[in-house]
């Protein structure tokens, strides 16, 4: 199965295969927690206010779902959702989470790129660092748009755009004030020491790449710690993350 999957897709599920392990504990954490939070610095739901407020009975996906957590949230607020994920490992965690806290939902793996969905089938697309940065977004855009609603929305959570011309190659080496790679082409991202394929866009790029699939973008949310935060990341400071957004939240709805 595995050699049908794209290079990068290929490469990706062996990487969080590898990984799961090392996500079971801030899975658990998240999957506890009574209020959502985002990024690497938990800023609350009720500040930022990512979430649609009338999520009951609307028919969500996360694409990339990984330990389940965001999917959890949703259902508790009432919604019906399905994850998809490309790592087996990651979904046998999700599933003893399901166990674990009673609450169940439809696991499947598969390449959010190319899901097995019908065509305008939810409501909402969510993704927090899943698709949304581990996917091809010339692929798992349109594919999201396919199988959303009209009118239906797509939120998604990824490392900050500046963020990404900042980091250093090294693994866990905190971002730097300065630019580190250019900016225009910005697409697939590799590091010297990970398996693993990223993928960021620049600002022009995203907006151009959802408005050509048929979505408005509704919003573009920043996150920025509060100001005591500290960073339990290598790669950025909560001095650096208070300077410049350390991630993205992007909100589109389908036309
Ligand atoms: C950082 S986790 C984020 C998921 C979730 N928010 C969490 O933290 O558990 C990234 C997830 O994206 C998944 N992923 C990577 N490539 C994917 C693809 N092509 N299709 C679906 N999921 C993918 C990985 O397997 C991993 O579980």
């Amino acid at each position: 199965m595995t050699e049908n999957l794209p290079e990068h897709v290929a490469r990706n599920r062996q990487a969080w295969d590898g990984y799961a392990a090392d996500y079971v504990d801030a899975g658990r954490r998240c999957w506890a927690a009574e209020e959502p939070s985002w990024g690497v610095f938990g800023v609350p739901e009720a500040t930022l206010h990512v979430l649609p407020g009338d999520l009951a009975g609307k028919d969500a996906v996360e694409l990339g779902c990984g330990t389940g957590y965001v999917s959890a949230w949703l259902a508790r607020r009432g919604a019906r959702p399905v994850g998809i994920d490309n790592s087996p490992a990651q979904l046998e965690s999700a599933r003893g989470f399901q166990a674990e806290f009673g609450l169940e939902f439809p696991l499947h793996l598969g390449n959010a790129e190319q899901t097995p969905f019908a065509d305008e089938s939810f409501d909402l697309g969510i993704s927090e660092y899943g698709a949304s940065i581990w996917c091809d977004p010339y692929r798992w855009i349109p594919e999201a748009a396919r199988i959303l609603r009209p009118g239906g929305q797509l939120i998604y959570l990824v490392n900050g755009t500046i963020l990404m011309l900042c980091v250093p190659d090294e693994e866990e080496v905190a971002a730097e004030d300065r630019l580190l790679r250019p900016y225009f082409g910005m697409h697939r991202f590799e590091w010297p020491d990970d398996p693993s394929v990223e993928f960021h866009l620049g600002y022009g790029d995203m907006i151009r790449l959802l408005r050509s699939n048929g979505f408005e973008v509704e919003d573009m949310i920043e996150l920025r710690p509060p100001p005591d935060a500290v960073s339990s990341h290598g790669f950025v400071t909560a001095e650096w993350a208070q300077r410049w957004p350390v991630e993205e939240i992007w909100k589109a709805r389908k036309r």
